[in-house]
C-alpha cells in the first residue's frame, strides 16, 4: 500500500467485547497513531461488542456463525474485509476458530489475545472462562495474558507480548478472569495493535521508495 499513513484495522468480536473497548479509547486518546479502528465484526448476532462500536461510531456488522457452513461465515467476513480494504484483524474475544486457509490469507496480519501466559492453557477447548477454570485446578500462582500473531491454527504463531497476572488464593474463574483482563489483555492489545500497524505502515512505506 503505497504512500499509506496509517494500517485499517478490522476487529472480530463473538461477545460483550471490554477488548474492543480497550481498543477503542486507546485509539481515541492517541494510542494507536499507526492504526485506524474502520470496522467491528460479531460472529454473534447479538453480541454487546456491536453496541460498543456504535457508540464509538464505528462501523459493525454481525457475520453469523451460527447455522452457516465454515466457508460461508469466512466468505461473509472476507467480503467486508475487501470492502473496507482491510490492512490487519484483530482478534479481541473472538470464540470462532478461522479455517487454515483464511489464515494463510492473512499471513503476519492477525493479531489474537489468550487468556493465559502461552503456552500454558492454550490450544483446543481452551477459551474465555475454560482457561482461568483450567488455571486454578492446576494450582498456578502466576497466569496472565499473551498476543501472538496468528498464523498457524488454533494458537499458533510468534508471540509479541506477554504480561503476567497472580493468581490469589480464593479466586474464582470470574475473579481471576477480570484481573487477567484488567492488568493484562486490556493494557497489551492496544500496544500490540500498534506494533503490527507501525509494521505494516513501514513495509508499505518502503515498497514507495
Ligand atoms: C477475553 O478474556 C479473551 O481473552 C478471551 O475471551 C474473553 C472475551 O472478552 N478470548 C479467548 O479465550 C480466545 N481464545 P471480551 O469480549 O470482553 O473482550
Amino acid at each position: 500500500m503505497p504512500g499509506m499513513n496509517k494500517a485499517r484495522i478490522a476487529v472480530f468480536v463473538s461477545g460483550g467485547g471490554t477488548n474492543l473497548e480497550a481498543l477503542l479509547k486507546a485509539q481515541e486518546t492517541g494510542q494507536i497513531p499507526h492504526g485506524e479502528i474502520v470496522l467491528v465484526l460479531s460472529s454473534a448476532a447479538g453480541a454487546y461488542a456491536l453496541e460498543r462500536a456504535k457508540n464509538h461510531n464505528i462501523l459493525g456488522f454481525a457475520v453469523p456463525r451460527k447455522g452457516a457452513a465454515q466457508e460461508v461465515f469466512e466468505a461473509g467476513l472476507t467480503e467486508k474485509l475487501e470492502e473496507y480494504r482491510i490492512d490487519m484483524i484483530i482478534l479481541a474475544g473472538f470464540l470462532s476458530i478461522l479455517s487454515e486457509e483464511f489464515v494463510k490469507r492473512w499471513p503476519d496480519r492477525i493479531v489474537n489475545i489468550h487468556p493465559s501466559l502461552i503456552p500454558a492453557f492454550c490450544g483446543k477447548g481452551y477459551y474465555g472462562l475454560k482457561v482461568h477454570e483450567a488455571a486454578l485446578e492446576r494450582g498456578v500462582k502466576l497466569t496472565g495474558a499473551t498476543v501472538h500473531l496468528v498464523n498457524e491454527i488454533p494458537d499458533g504463531g510468534r508471540i509479541l507480548l506477554q504480561k503476567a497476572v497472580e493468581v490469589q488464593p480464593d479466586d474464582t474463574p470470574e475473579v481471576l478472569q477480570r484481573r487477567v483482563m484488567e492488568r493484562a489483555e486490556w493494557v497489551l492489545l492496544p500496544q500490540a495493535a500498534e506494533l503490527v500497524a507501525a509494521q505494516i505502515v513501514e513495509e508499505g512505506q518502503e515498497k514507495n521508495v
